[in-house]
């Protein structure tokens, strides 16, 4: 492996696992990440630790040189939808403009790879579900906007400099590590699988079930849930074909091409948990679309990339595990 691999956002749930997978596919990996929201134990001690933002120029700069810097993954920002659209402002800044930054550095540095973390939030509420990449993008939050915006750069920063990227959209990323070094750590989670766990190891006492009246099977919401180092994999098979074929960027939804509902990933919850764990019926969120499920075709034809742990019962089992290695922690 020539040179070696920024992370951005390694401290994070996605970007830890990512930095997993770089270092067992033979990457020498460089983090950088302000701690706000990841954990300076989250980064595997194999890797270097830059705590900077990744809008500091100067650090971002001196590390793309120190380090000898090839390619770009960028998984630092921030993620609560709802707090997008009280606090704007914030996503615009963490997100869009830090991004604006960030591809800055790449391009006055020589980088020549970038790997972005988009998200199905890009596209809003979809027309035609399963989702395919060229579906029209109509992000209906500010979070999902901030990541358009950056979709938006990369394309046009690609034609002009010798850069190329791919952004992946993620679907809805849940599990854990599954030999156990890394999970999803950050308090106040919204995902209803990591929900599910806290709920399982005690630390609350219900989960709510947010409406029951969409146009699903069963009335509750469907979701494309993807293990998080199946996601991680498909990073470092993107980075190969960004440097494989070095004039063409890249649009890839990332997840697996099949849903399941809220009741579904509960059920699953009680049967690997052995428990009833109890459900609230609520009201719907605000902005939940019925069905977000990815055409994952084009990802599939792309990389060589294959699902390693496309089973329900097992990403709810890799969450379980990690949650209960952080409730000994505490
Ligand atoms: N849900 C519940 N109860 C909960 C939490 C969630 O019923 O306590 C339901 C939601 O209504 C939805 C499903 O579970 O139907 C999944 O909700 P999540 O909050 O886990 O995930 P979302 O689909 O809302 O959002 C995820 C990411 C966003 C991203 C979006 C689209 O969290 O960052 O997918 O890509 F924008």
């Amino acid at each position: 492996r020539d040179g070696a691999v920024m992370v951005t956002g390694g401290a994070g749930y996605i970007g830890s696992h990512a930095v997993l997978a770089l270092l067992d596919a033979g990457w020498r990996v460089v983090v950088v990440d302000n701690l706000v929201t990841g954990f300076d134990w989250a980064v595997d001690p194999r890797a270097s630790l830059v705590v900077a933002n990744v809008a500091d120029d100067d650090r971002v700069r001196e590390a793309i040189r120190a380090h000898g810097v090839t390619a770009i993954m960028h998984f630092a920002g921030s993620v609560v939808v709802p707090e997008s659209v009280s606090d704007p402002l914030k996503y615009y800044r963490n997100n869009t403009a830090a991004s604006r930054s960030l591809i800055e550095s790449a391009v006055a540095t020589g980088v020549r790879h970038f790997i972005f973390s988009s998200t199905a939030a890009t596209y809003g509420i979809p027309e035609v579900v399963p989702v395919r990449e060229d579906s029209a993008q109509l992000p209906i939050n500010p979070y999902g906007m901030s990541k358009l915006m950056t979709e938006h750069m990369l394309r046009d920063v690609a034609v002009a400099h010798p850069l190329n990227f791919a952004a992946l959209r993620y679907f809805n990323v849940a599990g854990a590590d599954p030999a156990g070094r890394s999970g999803q750590s950050t308090a106040g989670a919204t995902h209803l699988i990591k929900i599910a766990a806290e709920a399982a190891t005690g630390k609350r006492g219900h989960v709510s079930v947010f409406g029951t009246d969409f146009a699903t099977r069963d009335g509750t919401g469907v979701r494309d849930y993807i293990h998080v180092s199946d996601l991680a994999a498909a990073h470092v098979d993107a980075l190969d074909l960004l440097i494989a074929d070095s004039g063409r960027s890249h649009f890839l939804n990332a997840g697996y091409g099949r849903g399941y509902s809220v009741l579904e990933v509960l059920d699953a919850v009680d049967r690997v948990t052995n428990m009833k764990i109890e459900r609230r019926m609520e009201g719907r969120r605000a902005g939940d679309p019925d069905e977000l499920i990815s055409d994952n075709r084009a990802i599939l034809a792309a990389l060589p990339w294959r699902p390693q742990h496309d089973d329900l019962d097992r990403i709810v089992t890799h969450a379980l595990a990690w949650e209960r290695k952080l409730a000994e922690r505490t």
